[in-house]
């Protein structure tokens, strides 16, 4: 992957009329008492090893090169959640490394954050042939590993990106127009809604929501105790 310049994301933000940038404090350390770093690895660890033998979409498991499980810190305080790989992921077995990737590592940066500091994942972890969107089904099969990993990362906020993933987390048919821009709530974790990174590479003019979408995320990071 080519590395990101989040000065051209900024530039684009300002473009559509987004001024400044809001640079979060150093993360602090988690929280002691919790699940250690080594159990959350193990479980991690497991977890993904059932996502790699998972046969329940026989079209997906028949179609795919390898599963997608998700990248970043495993300790992450914010998740990013896509919908599906896509051919280039599928082909990497890492999320979100296509074009919509590479803007969204331009969002992740433009925060202030290393893409390595969160974690990123997908709604399903096998590609669905020619990109066509998760079906409901898959979308059943797959939700009891998305839950496992948001459970096991425990993170201070997720954020939905697109209309797939708000859905299936908010188990809800309300549009992402209509979800995004205020926090919601899944298992008792924050959750912000905001438009998929294709959508704004098709939309440009709507990177700005995005942003405000954002700048509400550092902010509630920010605020969020140790
Ligand atoms: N789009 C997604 O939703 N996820 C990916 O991993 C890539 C593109």
């Amino acid at each position: 992957m080519s590395k990101a310049d989040p000065l051209l994301f900024l530039k684009a933000l300002k473009e559509d009329g987004v001024e400044h940038l809001y640079i979060p404090r150093k993360a602090p350390p988690k929280q002691a008492g919790g699940p250690t770093t080594e159990s959350v690895k193990e479980g991690m660890l497991e977890l993904r090893e059932q996502v790699r033998k998972c046969k329940r979409c026989a079209e997906l498991a028949k179609t795919r090169t390898q599963t997608v499980f998700g990248s970043g810190n495993i300790r992450a305080k914010l998740v990013f959640v896509g919908e599906a790989p896509g051919a280039d992921e599928d082909k990497q077995g890492v999320p979100f490394v296509g074009r919509a990737g590479q803007l969204l590592t331009k969002i992740i940066e433009a925060m202030g954050l290393r893409r390595e500091e969160a974690f990123i994942c997908n709604v399903l972890k096998c590609r669905p042939p020619n990109n066509r969107p998760p079906a409901p089904a898959e979308v059943t099969h797959c939700q009891p590993f998305l839950k496992r990993q948001l459970e096991l990362i425990r993170p201070k906020i997720i954020c939905a990106l697109g209309k797939h993933a708000a859905q299936s987390l908010l188990q809800t048919d309300r549009p992402i127009s209509a979800l995004r821009g205020t926090f919601s709530e899944y298992e008792g974790i924050p959750l912000m809604c905001t438009y998929h990174p294709a959508y704004l590479l098709r939309s440009p003019g709507e990177k700005g929501k995005v942003w405000e979408d954002m700048k509400k995320i550092l902010q509630r990071l920010e605020e969020s105790p140790e």
